[in-house]
């Protein structure tokens, strides 16, 4: 006997019919080449030397500077809902700290060493990542050490920040990430950390394709890095400057570099497959800034969107443009929804 079934079957084209594919939350899910988990978050921490100091950065919705006396308290309950990585920065605020050489930035009693030492001993789980720069140091407020007329001496600035990444090696940091932007430092720090015999275990991370731009104004209050005169463009890679990025990931791959990054993120999401494609067999990081993570709080707050919601898509659209490790600012708020 015929029936209605029959009648209605390949009246259709079958190729047409998607939404079977992903009417239940878990068959969505399965879409997703890569979806987020906590391993996947680092947490940027700005230390001040000012060992009491908790102060609200207020470029930079609910982050702060602390001292190291804050640190323990702070990452205590971060820990405890699963945070497995944060990236340190240093910040200076004695005052004559800073000098043309950056010369702060590896003292032993500075915060980023202490803090290293503080957070191995008593967060036994937690990777630690050392941002490496000069920026935060110099009095200058450049990345690097300068010549006459203004410019990066690449060869003097290579081989002081070489000279400060092993340091924080040394120190007991896992990872080290200069993100300076000199040419040839990744190959300087990993010969280091050879000759050093300490290469076999220290994660080197370059931020190989960090772009200038107008999106590091809330990190520069945080951190007091901006720089007294003019700007970053003569070392960070231009907006458009795709190819350039690409030669930078593929120099930075030829250098030793175990991880690469790519900064901002949302931006330049086809920087971020790009590095996926070259570095197709490295882990890709990608940091969300702080210029980032204050536009989605403003527009949160004007009523564009629920902030759950746009953390959620921007970090989607960044893991689907190939990002496999996520620097970001949620990664607090994110301990606990992953959780929920
Ligand atoms: C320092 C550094 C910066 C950031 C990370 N490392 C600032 C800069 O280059 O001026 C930016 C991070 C952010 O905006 O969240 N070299
Ligand atoms: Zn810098």
């Amino acid at each position: 006997a015929s029936t209605a079934a029959t009648s209605v079957s390949v009246s259709g084209d079958i190729s047409s019919q998607l939404h079977g594919g992903y009417s239940h939350p878990l068959a969505r899910s399965w879409q997703a080449e890569r979806q987020l988990t906590k391993s996947m978050l680092i947490y940027p921490l700005f230390i001040s030397d000012q060992d009491e100091e908790e102060t609200l950065i207020p470029s930079l919705p609910n982050q702060h500077r602390r001292g190291i006396n804050k640190l323990v308290p702070h990452l205590e309950p971060l820990v405890r809902k699963g945070l497995r990585s944060v990236i340190l920065f240093g910040v200076p605020m004695a005052p004559n700290v800073k000098d043309a050489l950056g010369t702060a930035a590896d003292d032993p009693q500075g915060p980023v060493i202490q803090s290293i030492r503080l957070l191995r001993a008593r967060f036994p789980s937690l990777f630690i990542v050392a941002d490496v720069c000069l920026c935060e140091y110099t009095s200058h407020g450049h990345c690097g050490i300068l010549r006459d007329d203004g410019s990066l001496n690449n060869t003097l600035s290579v081989d002081r920040i070489s000279d400060v990444a092993m340091t924080y090696a040394e120190a007991g940091a896992h990872c080290v990430a200069p993100s300076d932007m000199n040419d040839g430092r990744i190959r300087a720090i990993k010969l280091k950390l050879i000759e050093a015999g300490i290469a076999h275990k220290i994660v080197l991370m370059s931020y190989s394709a960090k772009f200038s731009g107008c999106m590091y104004g809330p990190f520069r209050d945080a951190a007091g890095s901006c720089p007294s005169f003019g700007d970053r463009k003569c070392y960070q890679l231009p907006p458009g400057g795709r190819g350039l990025a690409r030669r930078a990931i593929h120099r930075d791959i030829g250098e030793g570099a175990d991880i690469i990054m790519v900064k901002p993120a949302s931006s330049y999401l086809d920087i971020i497959s790009d590095a996926k494609e070259i570095g197709k067999d490295m882990p890709i990081a990608a940091y969300q800034v702080s210029g980032e993570f204050a536009m989605i709080h403003a527009a949160a707050a004007a009523g564009v969107f629920n902030i759950k919601t746009m953390a959620f898509e921007s970090t989607e659209g960044i893991l689907r443009a190939g990002a496999t490790i996520v620097v970001s600012y949620f990664t607090p708020q994110f301990l606990d929804w992953l959780s929920s």
